[in-house]
């Protein structure tokens, strides 16, 4: 038992982490710079009706065709004026704005039977979810770089609900679309736009570098299978902030491939930086992987607050997987009513197909978790390391993962793993060696 001084000196230093860092206002801008444009459309100027029923495929098409072939210096703007804009897929091009007015509403057709399918990714040899094609996300760009999807908090509605249902009845022809997803693309901001109803993955940057996400609202329902937030994917240089996210999977989760595809695809996801973020999910707040076969390094995810969740933070790898996850740190979380505070586990997700290679093993070291604190957390934690490759260097400390009142939370269970602890409670495995020296962790780099 702490002394009690001491134990209000946690408390208090946890519940509030230190004014210093409350004070810190390090935000992504800079990143990627913000483009004003002299050049501005509107859709309306493209035959655009915003009456929720017209189709305005052939207005989005036409419009960005014209920003790209007319090339205005700057780059162009285009105007969505309040209304319900109802479309089909369309591609974006480089050096323009996606201006969402205050009311405006990008409303995806439900109708999948003209949706475009396009290639699967390399680092995933095949769709997600099926085998083969995938159909391209509603809003996409292949190959672009300054693009800013922005507004006054605009909607891009997904109408996921067909989409699950198709997935709930197991009659997916191919993987789910996403919402928004850019393709070796770079110097891209998604700001102040909520989005709906993704019928898959919302935000998926995917082999891309300079990505800004902030001040977006993504929500989905808890039961929307694979409703993702955000999925910085075989990326760097990706910062997310000032979000609130509530969707039915994980709300940020980072990735780079799936077994042998992203082991030979080689590209990591580095640099990313997710930070005051709140919200609610029946799976992760944070994730790194599962697929995560090209690596992942350098992550700080920090100032989170999350609400009835699956697990807080989560970890996962497999055999199989390859690659590498290091250095990443996750710090000044409150989790308030979750099965599990923190999860590393190296048996998470399925393969794409039985050539996964059973001897590429994951490796995952340098994971330092600080300043969590935790209300009504059933196990405050688990972590499962690989016989022939336990995760190394696992850093906890200033933890307080509460259980409900009584019984109190289930104690940590660990195998195959070391590392340090210091000012956790309840105590963490055996595994992990105690150490009250504070601050430990973080010294290490
Ligand atoms: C949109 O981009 C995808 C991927 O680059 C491409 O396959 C498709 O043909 C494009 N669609 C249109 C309508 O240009
Ligand atoms: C949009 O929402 C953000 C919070 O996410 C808020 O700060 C901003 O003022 C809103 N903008 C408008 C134009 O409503
Ligand atoms: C670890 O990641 C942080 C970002 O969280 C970065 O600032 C630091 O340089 C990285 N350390 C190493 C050794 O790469």
């Amino acid at each position: 038992m702490l002394p009690f001084p001491l134990f209000i000196f946690i408390f208090f230093t946890t519940l509030f982490p230190s004014p210093l860092a409350v004070a810190d206002l390090t935000t992504c801008s800079g990143i990627v710079p913000m483009k004003y444009r002299n050049d501005k459309i509107s859709i309306a100027d493209f035959g655009g009706i915003g009456d929720g029923r017209t189709l305005n495929t052939r207005a989005f098409r036409a419009a960005i065709y014209r920003i790209q072939h007319l090339r205005r210096r700057g780059g162009t703007l285009l105007y969505i004026p309040p209304g319900v804009y109802l479309t089909e897929t369309f591609n974006l091009t480089s050096h323009m704005t996606l201006y969402l007015a205050k009311g405006a509403v990008i409303k995806a057709v439900q109708d999948s039977s003209n949706w475009p399918v396009i290639a699967p990714l390399p680092s995933y040899g095949r769709g997600r979810e099926r085998p083969g094609g995938r159909y391209i996300s509603l809003i996409h760009g292949d190959g672009v770089h300054d693009v800013v999807i922005t507004g006054e908090n605009g909607t891009i509605d997904g109408q996921g609900d067909a989409w699950w249902n198709m997935w709930r009845t197991g009659t997916l022809k191919y993987t789910r679309p996403s919402l928004v997803e850019f393709v070796n693309s770079y110097n891209i901001i998604i700001s102040n736009v909520m989005f709906l109803n993704s019928p898959f993955w919302n935000i998926h940057p995917v082999y891309c570098r300079n990505v800004v996400v902030r001040y977006v609202t993504i929500l989905a329902p808890r039961d929307s299978p694979n409703t993702d937030g955000v999925d910085p994917d075989s990326s760097n240089n990706v910062c997310i902030e000032d979000s609130y996210i509530s969707t039915g999977d994980d709300l940020v989760a980072v990735k780079s491939g799936w077994d042998e595809y992203g082991i030979a695809y080689g590209r990591c996801s580095y640099d990313i930086t997710i930070r005051r973020i709140s919200g609610s999910s029946p799976f992760a707040g944070v994730a790194v992987g599962s697929e995560a076969s090209g690596g992942v390094a350098n992550v700080l995810a920090e100032h989170l607050n999350f609400y009835d969740m699956g697990v807080g933070i989560n970890i996962k790898t497999n055999i199989g997987r390859g690659g590498f996850i290091k250095n990443i740190t996750v710090s000044n979380v409150y989790m308030e009513n979750s099965r599990k505070g923190l999860k590393i586990a190296g048996d998470a997700g399925d393969h794409p197909d039985d050539k996964f290679d059973p001897n590429a093993l994951p490796i995952v070291k340098d994971i330092t978790i600080k300043n969590i604190w935790g209300v009504n957390v059933q196990q405050a934690g688990s972590i499962y390391g690989l016989r022939d490759s336990p995760f190394t260097g696992i850093c906890l400390s200033n933890i307080n993962l509460r259980g409900a009142t009584r019984p109190r939370s289930v104690p940590w269970t660990c195998s195959y793993v070391s590392g340090a602890a210091s000012l956790v409670s309840p105590w963490p495995c055996s595994e992990l060696t105690s150490t009250d020296q504070d601050g430990l962790c973080s010294d290490n780099f």
